[in-house]
């Protein structure tokens, strides 16, 4: 086995920090997702959500770096934390390999060494987890009204996805190449009728989520060019959330206003001709609008996207079966099935 290229000891996702003009809105998308509503940092309108292994931070504070963010995009994910084996070394090394730094208090609202991300976001590092403590313990404080709801069955962030400006694709996959040791794992070229787009996937050193990278092609108002319109610049398109059970996690879901795209019911008509190796109910993968793919025989992922949720952003949730992907083969067979469907109405 090739030795791993992990110059920061990166070992995982430590939470997500999101900005928002309106909290009762994210409050309300978070609960529905089944967070529960746990903490807040001390001295800080900071409050932190918990389901399994994922930690969301929703800033309400009225000024500083993410009321700032806020205000240049809307809502948006506005910081990361990302576990490293020792948070000031992994800040060092960042900077020594071309990071640049988030020194400035005023530029930070938690106290953790930060770099500079895409899109001017932040990436703090975090070294108290697991056996040596855990952050939420010892900065943040038990919320006197905690909302504790129903677990929906998701474990994990496994990937999320950015959307750049056309030709920076590769700059940002050097940044997280160069600086953390992500590698490239697919490399796709999609085209539709009418847009196409460049997507780069690389996995984290740890192994444990995955940074896809978009980029349009053209200037015809591609997804990838809308999305930048409205967010006013690049930052993250989609975070995916992993589920053992997506039909479970879907039932959980049915009495939330959380809209999935609606899929082509001819989609179903050769889905299971292709991967007929999937364990699930077919009728429920089906009544859900459930996305099937499969890199090979006998592994396979479910998936499924919400509808753009707060501003341009939408989240994936996806269930793996011995699958690395990323769903690719679903670009294609989505295209068809429209494209079956416009010859049925004799558009084409
Ligand atoms: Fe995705």
């Amino acid at each position: 086995m090739s030795e791993v290229n992990n110059p920061l000891g990166l070992v995982g996702i430590e939470f997500t920090e999101y900005a928002t003009p309106d909290a009762d809105y994210m409050d309300k998308i978070f609960t529905d997702f089944g967070f529960s509503k746990l903490k807040k940092f001390k001295g800080k309108d900071i409050v932190h959500y918990n389901q399994n292994e994922i930690h969301f931070l929703l800033n309400n504070e009225r000024g500083g770096f993410s009321a700032e963010f806020a205000k240049s995009h809307g809502p948006a994910i506005c910081s990361m934390g990302w576990r490293v084996e020792d948070a000031q070394k992994a800040f060092d090394i960042a900077v020594e390999r071309g990071a640049k730094p988030a020194t400035d208090s005023a530029n930070k609202d938690l106290p953790y060494p930060a770099i500079y991300g895409i899109g001017d976001s932040l990436i703090y590092f975090i070294d108290v987890f697991g056996d040596k403590g855990s952050i939420f313990e010892n900065d943040f404080e038990d919320l006197e009204e905690q909302n504790i709801v129903e677990d929906k069955g998701f474990i994990r962030i496994d990937h999320l996805t950015n959307n750049v400006y056309k030709g920076t694709m590769e700059t940002w996959a050097n940044f997280y190449k160069g600086v953390f040791g992500f590698e490239e794992v697919r490399y796709f070229d999609i085209k539709g009728q009418k847009t196409a787009l460049l997507s780069y996937a690389l996995k984290s050193p740890c192994g444990t989520f995955s940074i896809p990278i978009n980029e349009g092609k053209d200037d015809n108002n591609n997804q990838i060019d809308e999305y930048l319109d409205e967010y006013n610049g690049p930052g993250v398109q989609h975070l995916a959330f992993l589920t053992n059970d997506l039909v479970g996690s879907l039932d959980k879901l049915d009495k939330t206003n959380i809209a999935t795209l609606d899929i082509v019911d001819h989609y179903y008509d050769t889905i299971f001709d292709r991967v007929p190796w999937v364990a699930e109910d077919k009728q429920k993968i089906k009544d859900h609008q459930i996305l099937v793919d499969s890199q090979s025989e006998n592994c396979y992922l479910l998936q499924i996207f919400t509808k753009n949720l707060f501003g341009p952003i939408f989240i994936e949730m996806i269930q793996r079966v011995d699958d690395g992907g990323f769903g690719e083969g679903n670009f294609q067979a989505l295209f068809e099935s429209i494209e079956r469907d416009q010859e049925r109405r004799g558009v084409i």
